[in-house]
């Protein structure tokens, strides 16, 4: 074990679905600044503007089987994979076509991910890291195939971590809870539903982006070697209140 157990130098990482200056981009950020080599993914052309200069980038749809075996094939020697690719649309998922859609993306696609670079993961005795969110327990009335997924990220994160502990291979999730970032943004234009989550929260507000990075690193780093199949809630308390 090294001597700093948070130091990633030489670590190679890859965060998919950064592009959006959120909680993907803050991880990747704080990769990068504890020494690794970090490559991001989103599905927008470019990423956002401030990490343009600072990640090498890849246009990547999760939901596109073949564009995430290119990435894989391509891709050399991956150390840590970061699963951050998720949408969801407040009031919109009781419709099947867009249910199903939601959860391509946030369920096939972080299990699409996940054994593409199984592989590389296996070869590295890396760690996978998988996004989930509190409405994995939580109903979520307005986010029914958002809730589902997540869950089923969360689910997916125990099974992957038995399948490939022999691998040497970690997999770890994190259940955010409340974050201000783009997918939010439609949510927190309620006033009412703002001042009502920084109520219900014992901390009394909403999370950063940059509140997800440091537990993600953590899972990640050797401090965290006997971990695995684990979720992680980031939610200033709000899942025990
Ligand atoms: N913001 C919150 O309150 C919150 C709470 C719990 C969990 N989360 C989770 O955190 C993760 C990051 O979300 P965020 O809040 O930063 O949102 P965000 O919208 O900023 O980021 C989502 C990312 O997913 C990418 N993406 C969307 N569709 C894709 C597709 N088909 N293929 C590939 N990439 C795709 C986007 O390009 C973007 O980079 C997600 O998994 C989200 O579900 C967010």
């Amino acid at each position: 074990m090294p001597g700093n157990l948070f130091d990633f130098t030489g670590a190679q990482v890859l965060v998919v679905g950064a592009s959006r200056a959120g909680i993907g981009a803050a991880i990747a950020r704080a990769f990068q600044a504890a020494g690794a080599a970090v490559q991001i993914t989103g599905a927008e052309d470019a990423p956002a503007e401030e990490d343009r200069a600072r990640f090498a980038y890849t246009r990547l749809d999760v939901t596109d089987l073949g564009a995430v075996q290119a990435l894989a094939a391509r891709t050399v020697t991956l150390d840590i994979l970061v699963n951050c690719a998720a949408i969801t649309a407040r009031g919109e998922e009781m419709a099947p076509a867009f249910f199903e859609h939601v959860v391509d993306v946030n369920l096939h696609g972080t299990f699409r991910m996940a054994q593409a670079f199984h592989g590389h993961l296996k070869a590295q005795k890396g760690s996978l890291i998988n996004i989930s969110s509190m409405y994995a327990t939580f109903g979520s009335p307005k986010n029914p195939a958002y809730g589902a997924s997540k869950a089923a990220v969360t689910q997916l994160t125990r099974s992957l971590a038995v399948a490939w502990a022999g691998d040497g291979i970690r997999v770890n999730a994190v259940a955010p809870g409340f974050i201000v970032t783009m997918q939010s943004a439609r949510s927190r234009s309620d006033p009412a539903h703002v001042a009502a989550v920084n109520l219900r929260t014992p901390m009394g507000r909403w999370g950063q982006p940059e509140d997800i990075a440091g537990p993600v690193l953590f899972l990640a780093s050797p401090a965290a070697a006997f971990m695995t199949g684990t979720c992680l809630a980031i939610d200033g308390g709000y899942s025990i209140a």
